[in-house]
């Protein structure tokens, strides 16, 4: 099943997305922001190929590697104190994070005056947490268009690779976890039933879950060798926590400012509620005294 790659490692389809200039300049700002992105966007590009192969979709392995690579450039927008958190986010925090599908695809689209990403990179960046984050409608989903199949077996592989995936502040979960995850996200119709079931019948056996794990592993690799690193945090005094600004090209500093100034607008209210409530609370303390 499982064609060699030595010499290499990430295979034909994932080296030709990466070797985009805009592209991997994208990618590589997205490593100095956070590590664990960086490969999860690789590792996510190369489940959806297997994906692509094994349940005889026809896709296009080009068009798919393209995609996954580049499904959660959004992150750069997410602050690393949200992106690698120990625990649950909190409400305000969690809306931040449901920033990223959005920014991704402005990021996408505003990158590059010659280059242009091909629609269904935008669209995976887009749908690929859709419905259940508020990016993207069920029109667009449900619409049969390659782009639309394209960001549905994002969502799958983005599950699989996020869930296998070892961070900083969890281990991976085991795989009869992931393949709950998948059902129960089929149920609550969050991924597509045929797509969904489809792949839980091939992960039934170990042959394929193996075989993405060793994926995974190979990514983790490939990034050491590139020697992707985060860079230092600088001190955002705006928002009053540590950082790291991208020092990316003109057009995609300007989306990343904007959407900085959206999300200093949400963490201002969310600070503000925090403020509320404590006084509500402090007041509730002195009459009850
Ligand atoms: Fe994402
Ligand atoms: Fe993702």
């Amino acid at each position: 099943m499982h064609r060699g790659t030595r010499g290499n490692p990430l295979g034909r389809a994932l080296n030709k997305a990466m070797a985009s200039p805009m592209g991997g300049a994208l990618l590589e700002e997205l490593g100095r922001h956070s590590r664990e992105s960086y490969v999860h966007s690789l590792q996510v590009a190369r489940i959806a190929l297997t994906l692509n192969r094994e349940l005889g979709l026809n896709l296009g392995q080009r068009r798919i590697a393209e995609a996954g690579v580049y499904h959660d450039v959004g992150k750069m927008i997410v602050p690393r104190f949200i992106l690698h958190k120990e625990g649950r986010p909190t409400g305000e925090e969690f809306d931040v994070i449901k920033f990223h599908p959005e920014a991704g695809r402005d990021l996408l689209a505003q990158s590059g005056s010659w280059m242009r990403f091909p629609k269904t990179t935008l669209a995976a960046a887009y749908l690929h947490h859709a419905p259940r984050y508020p990016a993207g409608t069920a029109e667009q989903l449900n619409a049969g268009t390659t782009e639309a199949k394209v960001s549905k077996l994002m969502t799958i592989a983005d599950i699989i690779g996020a869930m296998r995936q070892k961070r900083s502040y969890k281990d991976p979960a085991p795989w009869n976890v992931v393949i709950d995850t998948l059902r129960s996200g089929i149920e609550r119709g969050e991924i597509d039933p045929v797509l969904g079931n489809r792949t839980l019948r091939l992960l039934r056996g170990y042959d394929l879950r193996d075989s993405i794990d060793r994926d995974m592993a190979r990514m983790e690799r490939y990034a050491d060798r590139q020697g992707v690193q985060e860079a230092p945090a600088t001190r955002d005094r705006r928002a009053g926590f540590e950082w790291f600004v991208p020092p990316i090209n003109s057009i995609a500093k300007e989306v990343i400012t904007n959407w900085r100034n959206r999300f200093y607008r949400t963490m201002q209210r969310s600070r503000a509620l925090v403020r509320a409530r404590r006084s509500r609370i402090l007041e509730q303390l002195r009459n009850t005294r």
